[in-house]
């Protein structure tokens, strides 16, 4: 292909490009080092693991895994076409870019008709809200209005009419200079080989202008008013527009929101602008199309929370089950995915109508999240009571989790099918190793394969694996939804006590309830007990608030609830901190330690609640653990004159 950028000059422009530069001119980076590092701009994250090295010229991401030179980088980060980033870079370096076969005369047009083509885009867009607002555009306003639009969302929205006419943008962009082979080449005009006539592609059909991050237009969906087929007529795949990337309404949920936090994937136009007219201004849609790992991408750079929904009937579920398999590899720790299910035969549209805005929203709230909808689509089809059926569910599971990427969120995972299946975790890895090992981590030492390393950080490494036998003939399974689980061995006394001593008392319940959400029941109803002047106590009351409101039934729920914020860190923390009450006392403990923390918001001074606890001291064995610890504590404080707490 003439007018390619030549290899030489992106070699030459490379070596004159400092990537240093170009990333700290977009991200906050920290000598270290003989490298940079940072807070990863490709993926949310509190710790940075993200490296740029001056030596090598490559940026390197330790927690998503992204990585690339300078060109790469700006690519990803600004969103550009490789030729657009080899331009900036070379407007930085103040150098001209050289392609192939030297002089290029077609570069030079092929540029302006670009330009042409984004500038056309928008004069159409132009053209048809204009053409909207006037006498022609009477029966698409009242179409508009039956379907309940507000002046406002189609204006937010630029929702536009195409007259029925064959040739009135043909002739309006005409009259301003634009060639018809640009308007062919940007889906505009459709061009008729046989007769070599060209026409308005849309006619008579409210236009969605689709438009990129930028707001630019770069396509358009139309549909018709009545019942005629097609019912939508999408723009075709042109140099500006692929379908399979782009989201109708994700730069208008961007302008609604300057804190965009979850993004609602919807199938529709009217679902978008719908829930928009409903206040619900987080909403996109794929363009007639499935979801991609592009659309996942492009949305996992805006927020942490996605969300699908999906119609309830059989093709529904079937397109849920391919966003499941298209999400897994996506799902670095902090990010979420949840599924909402519709009742049959509604959309976002006709349920928002129906519903209102809260009825549709508490929906969201409650969307499974991505873990409950694996282990349901597992478990579909098998008989759990039967020992082939809960092999098939196991597997399937395994299956879908060797997509997922290493963190957190894979370990809770693996916990959970563990107590739903009573095989040990041990067991997973060794199926792991036999089943196509998980794509090397940079970060795990060569031979290394994660799993191992990771369940030793989460504290669920067990110390003797459990035989294969066990897993083929099902002698090693415990009821699978009944409750009995397998004995865990080695994670009480031996390796507990000294690593939960250091927390405070409200850190060491949340970490229980990270555990055991379950419990959160059992508390008090008024939440007075709980220390509202420490940080560990605001976050305990917020955890089991959330708890309570039933909306966070597993942890990496909760633990995505939080994300980004300085107690998502502390959680964190602390789910992996190794949990070392046996599952059995879980309960008791619990309710000791709000006793304990009740006495202690009856606001004893520290010399009153040494005095009990010293008074309780005298009948041998009276002091639990964390009793004789707090008299410690309380020894120290004294000690050291403190005694305000
Ligand atoms: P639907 O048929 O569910 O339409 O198509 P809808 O969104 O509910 O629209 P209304 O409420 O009847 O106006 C969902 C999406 O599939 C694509 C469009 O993106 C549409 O929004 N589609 C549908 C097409 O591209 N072409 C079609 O002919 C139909
Ligand atoms: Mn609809």
């Amino acid at each position: 292909m003439a007018g390619q950028i030549s290899q030489r000059f992106i070699d030459d422009l490379l070596a004159r490009t400092d990537i240093v530069d170009v990333v700290s001119e977009r991200v906050q980076l920290k000598k270290s080092g003989r490298n940079h590092s940072g807070l990863c701009p490709f993926h949310q994250e509190n710790s940075p693991s993200f490296t740029v090295s001056h030596d090598k010229q490559f940026y390197h991401c330790f927690g998503c895994g992204a990585h690339g030179n300078a060109l790469r980088f700006l690519m990803e980060f600004d969103n550009l076409r490789f030729p657009e980033a080899v331009e900036q870079l070379a407007g930085r370096a103040g150098m001209q870019v050289e392609r192939e076969g030297g002089e290029d005369p077609g570069a030079a047009k092929r540029q302006q008709k670009r330009e042409e083509g984004v500038n056309l885009l928008e004069l159409a867009s132009r053209f048809f809200r204009e053409r909207l607002a006037l006498g022609q555009g009477k029966t698409a306003r009242a179409y508009l209005e039956r379907r309940g639009l507000s002046q406002e969302v189609i204006r937010d929205f630029g929702i536009g009419y195409a007259e029925d006419e064959w040739e009135a943008l043909k002739r309006y962009l005409g009259a301003q200079g634009i060639s018809e082979a640009v308007q062919v080449e940007y889906g505009l005009l459709v061009h008729r080989e046989e007769t070599g006539r060209t026409y308005d592609r849309f006619r008579d059909r409210v236009m969605f202008p689709i438009r990129d991050w930028k707001g630019r237009t770069i396509a358009f969906g139309g549909r018709v008013l009545g019942d005629a087929k097609p019912k939508y007529l999408n723009s075709p795949e042109t140099p500006v527009f692929h379908k399979g990337r782009e989201l109708y309404g994700l730069f208008e949920a961007r302008q609604a929101n300057r804190q965009l936090s979850r993004v609602l994937v919807v199938e529709g136009y009217m679902d978008v602008v719908a829930l928009a007219q409903f206040g619900i201004r987080n909403a996109c849609a794929t363009l007639g199309t499935a979801l991609t790992a592009d659309h996942l991408q492009r949305l996992f750079r805006l927020v942490d929370e996605v969300v699908f929904c999906f119609d309830g009937d059989n093709a529904g579920r079937q397109a849920a089950r391919r966003s499941l398999t298209t999400a897994l590899p996506s799902m670095i720790d902090g990010r979420q995915v949840r599924f909402l299910f519709l009742p049959e035969g509604e959309d976002p549209d006709t349920l928002v109508r129906q519903e209102g805005r809260e009825a549709f929203e508490n929906r969201v709230t409650c969307a499974s999240p991505l873990s409950e909808f694996l282990f349901e689509q597992a478990a579909e089809g098998h008989d759990l009571k039967q020992v082939e059926g809960r092999e098939r569910f196991v597997t399937a599971v395994l299956e879908a989790l060797k997509r997922l990427p290493e963190g957190v969120l894979k370990s809770l995972l693996l916990k959970e099918l563990s107590s739903r299946s009573g095989i040990e975790t041990s067991q997973f890895s060794d199926w792991f190793a036999t089943h196509a090992p998980p794509a090397p981590r940079p970060t795990a030492p060569a031979g290394d394969d994660g799993f191992e390393a990771m369940m030793a950080i989460s504290g669920e490494a067990e110390s003797e694996p459990a035989p294969m036998a066990e897993y083929g003939d099902g002698a090693g399974y415990g009821e699978i939804r009944g409750g009995t689980h397998a004995p865990r061995r080695g994670l009480t006394a031996a390796r507990g006590g000294t690593a939960t001593l250091s927390l405070s008392w409200p850190a060491r319940i949340v970490q229980l309830l990270l555990h055991e959400p379950g419990l959160a029941e059992t508390l008090p109803e008024s939440l007075d007990w709980c220390p509202e002047a420490q940080p560990d106590g605001r976050l305990c009351r917020e955890v089991v608030k959330l708890l309570r409101a039933g909306r966070y039934r597993s942890p990496q729920v909760l633990l995505a609830h939080f994300h980004g914020t300085p107690e998502g860190e502390r959680l964190d923390q602390l789910a992996r901190r190794e949990m070392a009450i046996p599952r059995e006392v879980r309960a008791s403990e619990l309710a000791n330690w709000v006793r304990h923390l009740e006495r202690q918001s009856e606001r004893l001074t520290p010399a009153q609640e040494y005095q009990q606890l010293l008074a309780k001291s005298r009948q041998p064995g009276a002091l639990s653990a964390e009793e004789k610890q707090r008299l410690r504590e309380l020894i120290g404080m004294l000690a050291t004159g403190g005694g305000s707490a």
